[in-house]
């Protein structure tokens, strides 16, 4: 559901140059070029955070492009706070500081943390800084309500690799579990247990998973297990199995926004109505988050450790045995670094201003829902054309629709305006505010020439 970005939240650094266009787009077949050469999450080329979470080895410059992730932590979160979450204009890679990084507008309510869906909107998507490579995660959730509505409570990796728990709207006593490899679709892989009143009563879902088999459960009772014997890919000579370190991502998002493909407006319980009477009475939808646990897997030898700093890959194929747990650093300087010159952009380091090129620096598009969505034509890992509205791979992004031509206007000129103010200038970043929220249309971009100044 990858579409393609709107020429829009065009952000504006010291009045020398724009950067209208979209960034360059990614797939397996096409790698990112040398400039920008970090391929996001939403499959679109840039430096800066579009090389920190969801950076894809696999269709990025190099398969050192992406920076290091870092490595499982054991880790309750209260969600009670929103002290430890940054929005990603905001986050260089140090999971030591900050817990969770999204886009979209979360709140805090009687001690829960709330994501939320204005109108209009794209959602809200908050991913953990660190990842899980195997291990259990166990979250208490209400879900959102209504036609097109949907929660998520994921793992996703980077490449692609995703465990899922899915809450469609229209259907409060169902939770949809799904998994995927490296983001190739197979209807088969979906599962439904049975929950009471998804949206009025908290429940505790959890996704325990090992190198053999995921487990899903509902407030403690497994409700489904695919082994990884199961999924033998002859063809491929593989596991179709999630092997691979995931952050876990939480979200609200519109399965049935007028411009996704029909079959997820479908998949969703049909179109949004975005003059409900949750939207009157509470002016946005919502899901509610509260306790969120993550348990790494204990073992002494790969797959699955968590000894060193960070995960990266050794080899394309992306499989269990080609991730690294190292002691890289995880850290860029500035949004103008990448995996193989994570100091760019650092003031200590003075240089000339030789450069005065352009590069996106935050992924924008809106916001995940999941990965993968059901239903979706032409959905997987593949991506054999990602381009606009291709709907190739994963994300759930979807173009904002506050900022499209639809005539609906959420703030969508105020990136344009963000920017003068000359206090980040040490990174050179500017972009469309949180307070964008929803619309989080985070065309961010860095030109390198500034930052020598
Ligand atoms: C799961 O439930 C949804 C309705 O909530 C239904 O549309 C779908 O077909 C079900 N899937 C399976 C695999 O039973
Ligand atoms: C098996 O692997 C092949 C080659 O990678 C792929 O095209 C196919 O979709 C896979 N089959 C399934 C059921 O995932
Ligand atoms: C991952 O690692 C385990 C243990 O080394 C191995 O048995 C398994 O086949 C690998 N592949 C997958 C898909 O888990
Ligand atoms: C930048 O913003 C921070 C936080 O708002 C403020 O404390 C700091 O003084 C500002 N720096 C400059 C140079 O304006």
């Amino acid at each position: 559901m990858l579409r393609s970005l709107l020429p829009l939240g065009v952000a504006l650094l010291g009045a020398t140059s724009v950067l209208a266009v979209d960034p360059p787009s990614c797939s397996l077949d096409k790698k990112c070029p040398e400039e920008a050469p970090c391929c996001s999450q939403y499959n679109q080329c840039g430096v800066g955070a579009f090389c920190l979470g969801g950076c894809d080895p696999r269709m990025s410059f190099s398969i050192d492009s992406c920076v290091p992730a870092p490595v499982c932590k054991d880790k309750t979160y209260k969600m009670d706070s929103l002290d430890r979450y940054k929005h990603i204009s905001e986050y260089l890679g140090d999971s030591s500081k900050v817990d969770w990084v999204g886009q979209g507008e979360p709140l805090l309510y009687n001690g829960h943390t709330l994501l939320t869906m204005p109108p209009k909107s794209v959602g809200t998507v908050l991913a953990t800084t660190t990842y899980m490579w195997y291990g259990n995660v166990k979250a208490r959730i209400k879900s959102s309500r209504g036609a097109g509505v949907v929660t998520a409570f994921i793992l996703f990796g980077d490449v692609k690799d995703e465990i899922d728990f899915e809450w469609v709207g229209v259907d409060l006593n169902t939770v949809q579990t799904n998994y995927y490899f490296q983001g190739i679709t197979d209807y088969g892989n979906t599962g439904n247990l049975t929950v009471d009143d998804s949206y009025n009563k908290f429940h505790d879902y959890e996704i325990q998973w090992t190198p053999d088999e995921i487990r899903w459960l509902v407030d403690g009772k497994v409700g489904r297990v695919k082994k990884r014997s199961e999924t033998w890919n002859a063809t491929s000579q593989q596991w179709n199995f999630p092997q691979t370190p995931s952050r876990v991502q939480i979200s609200i998002w519109p399965g049935g926004l007028e411009t996704n493909a029909k079959g997820t407006i479908d998949w969703a319980g049909g179109k949004i109505d975005w003059n409900s009477d949750e939207i009157k009475k509470y002016g946005y939808y919502f899901a509610t988050f509260g306790e969120i646990k993550v348990e790494c897997w204990k073992t002494d030898k790969a797959p699955g450790t968590n000894k060193g700093i960070s995960y990266y890959y050794n080899d394309i194929s992306a499989t269990n045995n080609t991730v690294v747990d190292s002691n890289k650093p995880t850290i860029l300087k500035s949004f103008l670094g990448t995996g193989t010159n994570m100091n760019k952009g650092d003031k200590a380091q003075s240089g000339s201003a030789s450069q005065s090129s352009a590069v996106h620096a935050i992924p924008g598009g809106g916001v995940v829902g999941s990965g993968n969505t059901p239903g979706v034509d032409g959905n997987g890992g593949s991506g054999s054309s990602g381009g606009s509205g291709s709907g190739s791979s994963s994300g759930g992004a979807a173009s904002n629709p506050g900022c499209s031509s639809d005539g609906f206007v959420q703030n969508c000129g105020q990136a344009a305006t963000d920017g003068g103010d000359g206090n980040n200038s040490n990174n050179a970043v500017r972009g469309a505010d949180r307070t964008l929220g929803a619309s989080a249309f985070a065309v961010i971009i860095g030109i390198a020439g500034l930052l020598f100044l």
